[in-house]
């Protein structure tokens, strides 16, 4: 397909499927809601707009494919990718990640001093950490993410420079935890208001950085409710209220069951964890819930009357043993669901990986006594003879869905970016699935050597990355292999507002 990007505004101006004879990849992505032309629509190029041309070609197993927007990553926790042993969620924050985060500026030694922090108490190693998770994660095509920081305000700044410098669309979080009962001693806000002002100092440095927010813009982050005070959550949720548009929320929300007993014991004059949220003005339509792994119905509700959005981590809710969330559930309810990959909870920067485990957990949600439970009794007769068996498990298309349309409307940008429509923004990865090996261009005799031994040139000079084709796949097929075995080898080229931010050499 050939494409025409505005240079000035970085959005789609045009297109024309059929130049390399790939319509057929076009009708698999309007058949799943990504493009919702018939494929051969050509835009209207505007006389004298400057444009620029790009293109994927079918004949190299190329196809263009929506950004991936990763609505829930820590990165300070990059460096413990992988290190998570047997956790569980309180134990880990514990061991692995408070000491983590803890390493990314110093503590004010008395509330009333967050404003002291100075860009130089920000260690170099930091720094280094931040601009690696941005390279690692634009090279999986990670074209939008919103992330968590640290406490720290020069280092979350940073953040965020790096972030607009590199080209990666991003939210940017300061992580609001000042309550000391939960928090440790070494790595918590002093005060409610130490936190507040913290965060307005990271927010107005955002804003000065991006005056538009056209990459990069602020987003309030209370980490979740029992590491935050009843005044500091009162004013975030007003502190985000009182700007215009009211700036994005993120937390997490009922990720692990030892949690949700906890936030009965912390918050018992509330309902619910999610209740808790609603008193603060914290559950709005710009607010992302990560996990939401153990919500009642009655919680789900309320989620839903609020327009809250939900980030599902299945990689992490895996790996620390949280739980497998009911996302079709959420999703037949009218829930807005998107990916995250939760580093380090998630042991991945990849989307398509949170794609693949987002598969892998529905097919055994139907197997967990919740689960049965659920749908046995806590719905309607009519309802559960509705849900047909197996309806949970979601499709590769599905799944990456949440990953592209799902994330973009997480984050109130479903009019941008997430899919390809003439007037959205050109926030797009290049891929390549592996070569074709053709008869007759690549005779036996030449992969295996005279004495009949295997030949080592057969994977030296073919595929590109881990998924192999055959060449009689269709492009549903296609698609398919990729999301199980690809990996960021197959991402060629990686663009946010029509500007290239990567690609493999
Ligand atoms: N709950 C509170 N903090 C965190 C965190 O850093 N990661 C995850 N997965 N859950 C949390
Ligand atoms: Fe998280």
């Amino acid at each position: 397909g050939v494409l025409w990007v505005s240079a000035e505004s970085g959005r789609i101006k045009g297109f024309d499927w059929k130049a390399q004879d790939d319509e057929a990849f076009y009708a698999f992505m309007s058949r799943h809601g990504w493009i919702d032309v018939d494929g051969k629509t050509n835009g209207n190029l505007g006389g004298a707009t400057k444009v620029k041309i790009v293109e994927a070609r079918e004949d190299k197993n190329e196809f263009f494919f929506p950004g991936f927007i990763d609505t829930h990553i820590h990165a300070p926790q990059y460096p413990n990718a992988g290190l998570f042993g047997s956790s569980t969620l309180l134990d880990w924050l514990e061991t692995y990640t408070f000491p983590v985060e803890s390493r990314f500026g110093t503590q004010p030694s008395k509330p009333g001093q967050s404003q002291d922090q100075k860009p130089e108490d920000t260690p170099e190693s930091a720094l280094h950490v931040y601009d690696q998770v941005v390279s690692r994660t634009l090279s999986h095509g990670t074209t939008c993410a919103s992330y968590f920081a640290t406490i720290h305000v020069p280092a979350t700044n940073a953040l965020a420079a790096i972030c607009h410098t590199r080209g990666q669309r991003a939210f940017i979080g300061r992580v609001c935890m000042d309550n000391p009962d939960f928090c440790p001693e070494y790595y918590k806000d002093l005060s409610a208001e130490d936190s507040i002002s913290a965060t307005k100092d990271t927010i107005q440095y955002i804003h000065t950085l991006d005056p538009k927010g056209v990459l990069v813009k602020p987003i309030v982050t209370p980490r979740f409710a029992p590491t935050c005070s009843r005044p500091a959550l009162t004013s975030l949720g007003q502190l985000a209220a009182s700007y215009n548009p009211p700036l994005h929320i993120q937390t997490h929300i009922a990720e692990n069951k030892n949690e949700v007993a906890l936030m009965k014991e912390l918050f018992p004059e509330a309902d619910s964890y999610a209740a808790v949220y609603d008193q603060h003005n914290l559950l709005t339509p710009r607010t992302i819930l990560a996990h939401a792994v153990h919500l009642s119905q009655e919680e789900r509700n309320l989620v839903k009357a609020r327009d809250a959005k939900i980030s599902h981590c299945p990689a992490s809710n895996s790996a620390l043993g949280s739980g497998i969330a009911p996302v079709r559930d959420y999703i037949d309810e009218g829930i807005t669901v998107g990916l995250g990959t939760d580093v380090s909870g998630g042991y991945s920067p990849s989307i398509l990986e949170a794609a693949r485990q987002a598969c892998l957990a529905s097919r055994l949600l139907g197997h967990t006594k919740d689960f049965i439970e659920f749908h046995s009794h806590s719905h309607d007769a009519g309802y559960a003879s509705k849900y047909a068996e197996g309806r949970e498990k979601l499709s590769v298309a599905e799944s990456l869905y949440l990953a592209t349309r799902g994330g973009a409307a997480v984050v109130n940008m479903e009019n941008d970016i997430g899919g390809f429509e003439i007037g959205m923004i050109w926030d797009a990865q290049l891929i390549q699935l592996g070569s074709v090996r053709m008869s007759g261009s690549s005779p036996l005799s030449s992969i295996v050597n005279m004495n009949g031994g295997p030949s080592t040139s057969l994977i030296k000079s073919g595929p590109v990355g881990n998924v192999d084709l055959f060449g009689n796949e269709s492009w549903e097929e296609m698609v398919q292999k990729w999301v199980w075995s690809g990996d960021d080898r197959n991402v060629k080229a990686v663009w946010v507002g029509g500007r290239m931010v990567h690609w493999r050499g």
